[in-house]
């Protein structure tokens, strides 16, 4: 088929180039052309594992190709997929829908009666309907579940297809286009507009909430000499709750999470409905980092002014170089802020995090971050952090004090290698 994907950032980057995985022709379209000419060139602009390599093979093949023509974009594809932002507002909670609205009206204006416009984005309840009863072409929702760093394996091999069809035509094109995902035995859930895009928000919602509760106990647990990391492995037997995303720490962060529990909150409030506990959600979440920065301060004899901090860790989780909403990177500004001389060292988002915090330090690796160190916060758990010897690490710091922020160090360890360690949710 011919598909057309509108917007190439995380989500439409990594969903064309999986649909010429999966034998299609697609035309990828971005208003900024100098993505498009990188990725035409086979070039990612993010950091994303699997993706230049499925980018190179198809840009070389020809079977993708990148453009800024709506008007190319319209003539070529049956199938139009809008992959555009929907960020947080600056004056409320709610989300930002301008892309989404001017990218439909934009495809629209150009495509003919036949063309199927499918929105991916992560939009508030009711907005497919009304970009429907807008628009006279055709409509379908069918919302993503990508995580950022497992982007290609997840859309390759999702957990589940959700189609949000008004018709039978549009669910037999989208079904069409996912053949070989639902020949290898994906669930498919075929849903009206509204449904569809509840189930991605509550997703969301629901992973959101189970990170903070755990988060919770972690304060009830510091509140007690309780273990959160023994409490979560307890309760993770039960296979009604389960292990995944039982991980305490500092906290979700990212483009995906804290925004879209605002904006659900703030859509419930529209409607009349209650989801104050997403406020909850959202403020255990940041009380983590509070959590910190205050731990710091302990650790550092009650002020940081002056303190050297190393930061391990800018980005808002492992394998990504996405620094939006990174818990470590604001944890990391405040204590600048209070005057302490941090400095910060991520194997993949330096140059983003250096563009966005100009006035923390950087260095080029983990060992040189160390040098000198009055204290050492662990705040995204890349692989390579835990292969740092505290041996070693203590023979380069000048204290050797640690806050583990995402539970992931073996304490005994560090312990005993001569370390002050901390970790959130355990005792000391
Ligand atoms: C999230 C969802 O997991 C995806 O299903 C969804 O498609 C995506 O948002 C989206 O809406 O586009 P992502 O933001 O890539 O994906 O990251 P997650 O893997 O969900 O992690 C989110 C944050 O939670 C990270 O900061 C991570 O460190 C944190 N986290 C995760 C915890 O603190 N504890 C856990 O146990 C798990």
């Amino acid at each position: 088929m011919r598909l057309t994907v509108i917007g190439t950032g995380y989500l439409g980057a990594t969903h064309a180039a999986c649909m010429a995985e999966l034998g299609h022709e697609v035309l990828g379209v971005d208003v900024d052309p100098d993505k498009v000419a990188a990725l035409q060139a086979g070039r990612v602009p993010f950091h994303e594992p699997a993706l230049p390599e499925l980018l190179a093979k198809h840009t070389a093949s020809g079977r993708l190709r990148f453009t800024t023509s709506y008007e190319e974009a319209a003539a070529f594809g049956e199938v139009h997929f809008i992959c555009v932002g929907t960020p947080q507002r600056k004056d409320s909670e709610g989300a930002d829908l301008r892309y989404v609205d001017s990218a439909f009206a934009s495809m629209a204006r150009y495509a003919g009666p036949d063309a199927l416009l499918v929105g991916k984005s992560t939009v508030p309840v009711g907005t497919a309907g009304r970009l429907a009863d807008t628009h006279a072409a055709e409509i379908a929702w069918n919302p993503e579940f990508l995580r950022e760093g497992f982007a290609v394996e997840d859309t390759l091999r999702p957990d589940r297809l959700v189609l949000g069809v008004g018709s039978e035509r549009a669910e037999a094109l989208l079904r069409a286009v996912y053949a070989p995902v639902i020949a290898a035995g994906t669930p498919v859930v075929t849903a009206d507009f509204p449904t569809a895009e509840l189930v991605k928000t509550a997703a969301n919602a629901f992973l959101a909430t189970k990170i903070s509760f755990i988060n919770a106990m972690a304060e009830v647990c510091e509140a007690t000499g309780a273990d959160v990391s023994v409490l979560a492995e307890a309760i993770g037997h039960d296979d009604r709750i389960g292990k995944k995303f039982l991980r305490s720490g500092v906290g979700f962060g990212g483009g995906c999470l804290p925004k879209d529990i605002r904006a659900f909150a703030h859509r419930a409030d529209e409607l009349g409905v209650s989801l104050a506990f997403l406020r909850e959600v959202d403020a255990i979440n940041m009380r983590r980092r509070d959590r910190v920065v205050e731990l710091a301060r302990e650790l550092c004899g009650g002020a940081v002014l002056g303190a050297r901090i190393t930061v391990l860790g800018a980005a808002f989780k492992p394998d990504s170089d996405d620094i939006r909403d990174s818990p470590a990177l604001n944890v990391a500004a405040r204590l600048r802020l209070d005057g302490a001389d941090v400095t910060v060292h991520d194997p993949e988002a330096m140059d983003n995090a250096r563009k966005a915090f100009p006035l923390l330090g950087y260095a080029v690796s983990a060992e040189e971050a160390l040098v000198g160190a009055d204290l050492v916060l662990h705040l995204t758990e890349w692989p390579q952090f835990r292969e740092i010897s505290p041996d070693t690490a203590r023979s380069l710091v000048s204290r050797p004090r640690i806050v583990d922020g995402r539970g992931v160090l073996d304490a005994a360890e560090w312990v005993a290698a001569g370390w002050e360690f901390r970790a959130l949710g355990r005792p000391a």
